[in-house]
């Protein structure tokens, strides 16, 4: 099998470089191993920025998302029992974050990638990223009727997350990694009941940090900072309802709308980046090139940045043989993940209890909370980083 652009990984990265690509007349394939089935029923991120949103519509795949995508204007900063709101669009000249499930954008770029005769290789197994380094790259795997596959390819993007077999494909040698681990995770539920807010809540309790979110009018998702190595199972519903509760508690009589739980988990929480995010004809993006804390919802957002850089480089090749965008690629993206490690980083760090921390810390960590919900240069800055820099 040969095609131009062999992708690894069916997630919001792979299928997004796919789609523009075709749009450009470049083919490609993506290689997945899981089902179509599990990745459009795994519930993950939510908030897309500004720019994801238009690049949907610019990439035609918007529809869906400006009819159902919920829009918001801002978002509430919970302190001292008392919310304080953050005006996105009157802070950064109109721009919007909007509330759209990671997996519908997913179902909608699966479609348009079938509509159009893309070729999505699902459930596949043994995926290995060969050769990189010379002009004909190759991804092996087997398929779903167990054959075995080899794709011979002019690039490789390895968009398969922070376990997948691309960014180990860069020896280490020739790489750096950069990583932070958190002393904390997140608890997170998926509940059937109404909305308790119009706008996300980030709250900081001295008893640790919760987020209230949204997913549908029906389901809301939560979260509220646990250990690590915690057990779901150590959770009951009462249990979960009263932490959550106390965590949003104050003075002005705030209560959530609880309802029944059907899901939980522990998402831990770390700050990674790999760079360079190239070698040879390998180009990696999103999570298997760098992963942020959730706090602040860069993580799909940055892996649409990235493929926004990355489909004009190849972009460019295929139209006049120049390599120029390809060789800066890495350079490019990574300019903007940093800034969004530094964002992610420092709304954890705001919002978060830290065990062992002084009081002087949280003396200090309530007057940064003061100086972001009443300065306005300091709201405007995040407000910006929220609903994400323009991409160049
Ligand atoms: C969600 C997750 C986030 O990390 C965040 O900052 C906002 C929303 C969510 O899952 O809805």
């Amino acid at each position: 099998m040969r095609t131009q652009v062999g992708i690894v990984g069916a997630g919001p990265a792979g299928l997004m470089l796919s789609h523009l690509l075709h749009l450009r007349g470049v083919e490609s394939v993506v290689v997945e191993s899981r089902s179509r089935e599990a990745i459009e029923a795994t519930i993950r991120a939510g908030i897309l920025e500004q720019s994801t949103v238009d690049m949907m519509a610019r990439a035609g795949v918007g529809d869906r998302l400006k009819r159902e995508g919920v829009v918001h204007h801002g978002t509430i900063l919970r302190f001292n029992g008392r919310d304080h709101r953050i005006d996105f669009e009157g802070l950064t000249g109109g721009r919007v974050a909007t509330l759209y499930p990671q997996h519908e954008v997913l179902k909608d770029l699966i479609k348009a990638r079938l509509d159009a005769g893309g070729d999505i290789r699902f459930e596949a197994k043994d995926t290995v990223v060969e050769d990189v380094e010379s002009p004909r790259p190759r991804i092996r795997f087997t398929d779903k009727d167990g054959r075995a596959q080899n794709l011979e390819c002019d690039f490789v993007a390895g968009c398969d997350g922070s376990y997948g077999v691309s960014r180990p494909a860069i020896p280490q040698d020739k790489r750096k990694d950069y990583l932070r681990i958190y002393p904390f995770g997140w608890f997170g539920i998926l509940c059937e009941a109404p909305p308790s807010s119009e706008e996300l809540v980030y709250a900081r309790h001295p008893r640790g940090f919760a987020l209230i979110s949204s997913r549908t009018p029906e389901v809301q998702r939560m979260y509220f900072q646990c250990d690590p190595n915690d057990k779901t199972d150590n959770w009951s519903e009462d249990r979960i309802w009263e932490e959550l509760q106390t965590r949003v508690s104050g003075e002005d009589g705030f209560r959530l709308k609880e309802g029944r739980i059907f899901q939980k988990n522990i998402v831990p929480m770390r700050s990674f980046v790999c760079e360079p995010m190239q070698h040879g004809r390998l180009f990696i993006a999103g999570d298997a090139a760098h992963t942020v804390p959730p706090t602040g919802a860069k993580g799909m957002n940055l892996a649409m940045a990235d493929i926004h850089v990355l489909d004009r480089a190849l972009g460019r090749f295929y139209a006049d043989g120049s390599t120029d965008l390809l060789d800066t690629y890495s350079e490019t993206a990574l300019k903007r993940v940093w800034r969004a490690q530094h964002f992610s980083w420092w709304m954890t760090s705001m919002l978060h209890r830290f065990e062992g921390a002084s009081e002087f810390d949280e003396k200090r960590q309530l007057a940064e909370l003061d100086l972001v919900t009443s300065s306005v240069p300091a709201a405007t800055s995040l407000a910006q980083n929220y609903v994400g820099l323009p991409l160049e």
